[in-house]
């Protein structure tokens, strides 16, 4: 009895923040807070149960984009949750724009801790993405592995102390960009070869692992931005289908494997899937070694997040003189996006990978490269494209909806867990109602959620019939 207590006692303890023990995975949103997207409106959209978690961006530095600055940013996020009237989790990514080392001051330390205080006090689990995608180069804090391991070390003992007891409630995200396209030469930050700077001098000699002299495609392109096991809880990358070759521009049916062989590895498509593995040496016993020092970095095993992810849908070019004509359409919308959540949010996939426990969809419709996307799998998100799609996409939320039936082993959040404002409440269809008419947004967002709801309102008596 003794000898269980203290092993049930050391097997507690050894769990990180936010880990779970039941084999479920917690289903998550990053929602367009910009264009006037809330939490209560994606769950409204998806129209089955609430979601697990939500996510947005926090700029660290306060500057560069201000109205995501912590103090504009956090409050208003923790209302929009509270709004959900359920348990959901608050996912911050937070970016330091302001640059690494003693460009973060102590003061921005403590008012991060204090607001991670404050969410976990309003009855709050977090989870803090900090610095995301340090291994690339298109941000000032990108491709630096000393500067970067020394400033996460430093910013999260100092906010582990500032949360005291607190502390089990908020995880640590580290999580780079996937390996595809690494080392991508010519961004922002990158460290050019033929420069004699003692900094950059210093930043290839500790990322270039094959040892060749040069930093390039078969060097590791997380290894070296470890931190360290002891100041990490959760591991994560971001994953993407754009299409099966660039420039992507054709609607594709993402590859079978595809996700899997992002956070496997793949060798025989580097360009594609990323060279290296992910999962294997961060979320499995084998745990990682940095070639360079020959010292193992992590004992591996962390919980995995797939922190950001979405299948997309090419439907308009940026450049509004290409003649429309010329954009493949050859599959659906639906079709695209189902594929996706298909291969990975399978009983089979999370038992396969059971450190895998939690991902994150991108709800977003924007431009990237040549054409407008959109990258949403829960419906209409807000969007700024002009061209109307409205129930083509509550198709995709309706699939989602009807699939997600069959998902038992995702973890959804539990309504009415905390006091918020707004009546979410769950219909005898197991559908939700949301009666919540008071969002900030614009008379174009009421009227979304409008018809979103009479599609909605359809279905279910489809449902029903
Ligand atoms: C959205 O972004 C613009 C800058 O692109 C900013 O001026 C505006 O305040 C933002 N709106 C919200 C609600 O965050
Ligand atoms: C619930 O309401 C009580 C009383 O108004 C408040 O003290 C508490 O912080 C609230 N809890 C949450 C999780 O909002
Ligand atoms: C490095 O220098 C060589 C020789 O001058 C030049 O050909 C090459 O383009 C330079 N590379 C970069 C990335 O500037
Ligand atoms: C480790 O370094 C050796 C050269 O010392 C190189 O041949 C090998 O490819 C490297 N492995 C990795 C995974 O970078
Ligand atoms: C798009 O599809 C067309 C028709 O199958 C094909 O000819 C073209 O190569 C594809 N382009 C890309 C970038 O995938």
């Amino acid at each position: 009895m003794l000898l269980n207590l203290i092993l049930l006692g050391a097997t507690a303890s050894a769990l990180a923040p936010l880990e779970r023990t039941d084999g479920k995975i917690l289903l998550g949103a990053w929602y367009d807070r910009n264009l006037s997207d809330t939490p209560s409106a994606v769950n409204a959209r998806i129209g089955y149960k609430p979601l697990s978690f939500f996510q947005t961006d926090v700029d660290f530095s306060g500057t560069l984009k201000p109205w995501t600055s912590p103090q504009t940013v956090i409050p208003q996020f923790q209302q929009q949750l509270k709004d959900t009237n359920t348990d959901a989790i608050a996912m911050l990514t937070v970016y330091p724009f302001q640059g690494l080392g003693d460009k973060i001051s102590d003061a921005q330390l403590k008012d991060m801790g204090d607001r991670l205080n404050g969410l976990v006090n309003s009855g709050r689990q977090v989870f803090l993405r900090f610095a995301p995608e340090m291994n690339g180069n298109w941000f000032s804090y990108g491709q630096d592995p000393a500067g970067f391991i020394s400033t996460w070390q430093r910013c999260i003992k100092y906010w582990r102390t500032a949360l005291g007891s607190n502390v089990n409630k908020v995880a640590f995200v580290w999580s780079p960009n996937s390996g595809n396209g690494y080392p991508y030469p010519g961004g922002e930050s990158w460290p050019n070869p033929n420069s004699t700077a003692k900094f950059d001098l210093d930043r290839i000699g500790l990322m270039d692992t094959n040892r060749n002299g040069k930093l390039d495609p078969l060097d590791n392109p997380y290894i070296p931005f470890y931190p360290g096991d002891e100041y990490v809880d959760w591991v994560g990358i971001s994953i993407y289908h754009y299409g099966i070759e660039w420039p992507w521009v054709n609607n594709s049916i993402p590859e079978p494997q595809k996700f899997e062989r992002y956070i496997t590895g793949y060798p025989d498509n580097g360009d594609y899937f990323g060279y290296f593995p992910f999962y294997t040496p961060f979320s499995t016993p084998a745990g990682a070694t940095n070639n360079i020092t020959n010292t193992k970095v992590s004992s591996g095993n962390k919980p995995f997040i797939v922190s950001e992810t979405a299948a997309t849908y090419h439907f308009a070019w940026v450049d509004s003189t290409t003649p429309q004509a010329t954009l493949l359409q050859d599959h659906t919308r639906v079709e695209i996006k189902e594929a996706w959540w298909n291969s990975f949010l399978t009983q089979d996939f999370i038992s396969r990978y059971p450190r895998f426990q939690a991902v994150c969809t991108f709800e977003f419709i924007k431009t990237e490269e040549l054409t407008w996307r959109d990258f949403s799998a829960f419906g209409p998100p807000p969007n700024p494209s002009g061209v109307n799609f409205e129930a083509e996409d509550q198709d995709v939320a309706n699939a989602f909806a009807r699939d997600a039936k069959g998902m038992g082993f995702v973890a959804w959040a539990k309504l009415g867990a905390t006091n918020g404002t707004a009546t979410v409440t769950a219909s005898a269809t197991g559908a939700l109602i949301d009666n919540n008419k008071q969002q900030s947004g614009s008379g174009k967002t009421e009227i979304t959620h409008i018809v979103g709801a009479l599609l909605l309102a359809a279905w279910i008596r489809i449902m029903i019939a």
